[in-house]
């Protein structure tokens, strides 16, 4: 255990065990706000910094999208919905971090609790339903976000918009975004937004992403756009999809969002069962 980095020894023997008696939602705003705290010491800070540091080279660069990453690694969208803790997450060491999904409108997302652990799969349940502080609080904490760090934006719609003015969401946050973010992940594929998911059949999703396109190459710096999957897509769901991704032009897909599949799980049914949207 010596050889370990000193955040690691610290988050394995202090934070976690600590972490793991709180309810998994509190934890998270709880670790992020002492590691925000044991950032801002003097001589801890300087610690953490160190420990953090992925110490990565030019060869481990890579380009995606004409986007130059510096390294492989980066954060999916969800865990900092806000961009709250951007500086925070570069210090740890992510090439990348996708903010949101963000919505229009501030929601507060399903009643709580919505976050489950599933200790022996080292996984956890996710039915969060898109809790965010909404479209604008995001754009003014971008406005002064990290230098150098890439910053994708994961857009969705409100739960109380129906699917037929989805667009319109994704539009509006689109258009707000765009001077902000690196890149845009059109987040379709949250299964913890009723209806979201249908979305992803061909004719809405062309429509909307034309839509989306059409905005992006008006603009003197044109943004990578991914759109997000579901992993629990048929083979023919899937042809649809490669097929419009060439269709509309976007730069890929970003596979995959939360799984509503608990094949695998090494827990009882009964332990999942509580946490389900629809059963
Ligand atoms: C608590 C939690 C919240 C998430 N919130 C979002 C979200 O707001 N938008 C989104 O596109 N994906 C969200 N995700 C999905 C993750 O970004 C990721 O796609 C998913 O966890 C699958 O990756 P994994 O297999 O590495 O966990 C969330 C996942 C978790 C566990």
């Amino acid at each position: 255990m010596s050889h370990l980095p000193f955040g690691t020894r610290v988050y394995q023997s202090f934070v976690r065990p600590l972490a793991f008696v709180m309810d998994p939602e509190k934890a998270h705003y709880a670790t992020m706000g002492l590691f925000g705290f044991g950032l801002k010491l003097p001589l801890i800070g300087a610690a953490l910094r160190k420990s953090m540091d992925p110490g990565h080279g030019p060869e481990d660069e890579t380009v995606v999208a004409g986007l130059r990453f510096p390294h492989r690694v980066g954060l999916a969208a969800g865990f900092d919905k806000d961009g709250r803790w951007l500086k925070e997450l570069e210090t740890m060491g992510f090439g990348f971090v996708e903010v949101g999904t963000v919505t229009p409108k501030p929601q507060a997302g399903n009643p709580k609790p919505r976050l489950f652990r599933l200790k022996e799969d080292r996984g956890l349940i996710n039915r969060m339903g898109f809790n965010n502080g909404g479209l604008d609080a995001l754009v003014e904490r971008l406005k002064v976000r990290p230098e150098g760090l890439i910053v994708g934006g994961n857009i969705g719609r409100n739960k109380v918009t129906p699917n037929e003015r989805a667009a319109d969401d994704y539009h509006t946050c689109f258009i707000a975004l765009h001077p902000h973010v690196d890149y845009f992940a059109v987040n379709v594929s949250s299964p913890n937004t009723p209806g979201l998911r249908e979305l992803q059949d061909r004719a809405p999703l062309t429509a909307l992403l034309n839509r989306l396109q059409e905005f992006n190459k008006a603009q003197s710096e044109v943004r990578p756009v991914f759109l997000k999957i579901a992993p629990d897509l048929s083979d023919a769901q899937l042809d649809d999809i490669i097929a419009l991704v060439s269709d509309t032009g976007i730069d890929g897909v970003i596979a995959t969002n939360t799984t509503i599949s608990r094949s695998g799980s090494r827990h009882q049914r009964a332990e999942w069962r509580k946490s389900e949207l629809a059963d």
